[in-house]
């Protein structure tokens, strides 16, 4: 079935051979953010998926903040930030993982959200998946429950939709 925030998103993406490392096609959201009105439609599109479920939202550094925030204002719900090392202050879980081109790690201050917190975890793009597992595992840790993962685009051959089952990932968009 037709999809007009998929399609109109599918059209402003750009793909990056060898971008950041070689062999890496980074897929460039900046033209879907430049696009008047399109954030908040791919907003309103996690919403209706995910409406109710949640009642705080975890976005990821850095570009997961955008549609994170956007979703959180779009619901009232409350908007928490997963940050690089270094970043947030007072005391913090940390989770290590390995990402597509490199060894990263996620920080969530600790108390960030209460106990039994229903919790959607939101990023710009899912690949392998290692950034949004790390995530939930920050979630788990701060004994809150994760909901589900929302993304812009996944890139359906880095098995990301697979490394975080069962739980649901939705993506307004996937690319091979
Ligand atoms: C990119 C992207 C996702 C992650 C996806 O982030 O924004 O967070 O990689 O990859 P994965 O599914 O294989 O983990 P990056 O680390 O480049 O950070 P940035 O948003 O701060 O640029």
């Amino acid at each position: 079935p037709a999809d007009p925030v998929a399609d109109d998103v599918l059209a402003h993406l750009r793909a990056y051979p060898d971008y950041p490392s070689p062999g890496v096609l980074f897929q460039d959201l900046s033209p879907v953010l430049a696009r008047p009105g399109l954030l908040a439609r791919v907003a309103d599109a996690v919403v209706v998926r995910f409406g109710g479920a949640f009642d705080t939202v975890l976005a990821i550094e850095a570009r997961g903040f955008v549609l994170g925030a956007a979703v959180a204002q779009a619901t009232g719900t409350s908007l928490v930030l997963a940050r690089k090392p270094g970043k947030l202050p007072g005391q913090v879980h940390r989770v290590r993982y390995s990402l597509e081109y490199g060894e990263a790690a996620l920080e969530l201050q600790r108390g960030a959200f209460g106990p039994g917190a229903r919790v959607l975890l939101v990023d710009d793009v899912l690949a392998t998946g290692g950034t949004l597992a790390a995530a939930g595992e920050l979630v788990a840790l701060e004994h809150g429950r994760t909901v589900g993962y929302a993304v812009v685009v996944a890139i359906s051959a880095l098995g990301g939709a697979r490394r975080l089952a069962p739980l649901d990932s939705f993506a307004l968009v996937t690319v091979p």
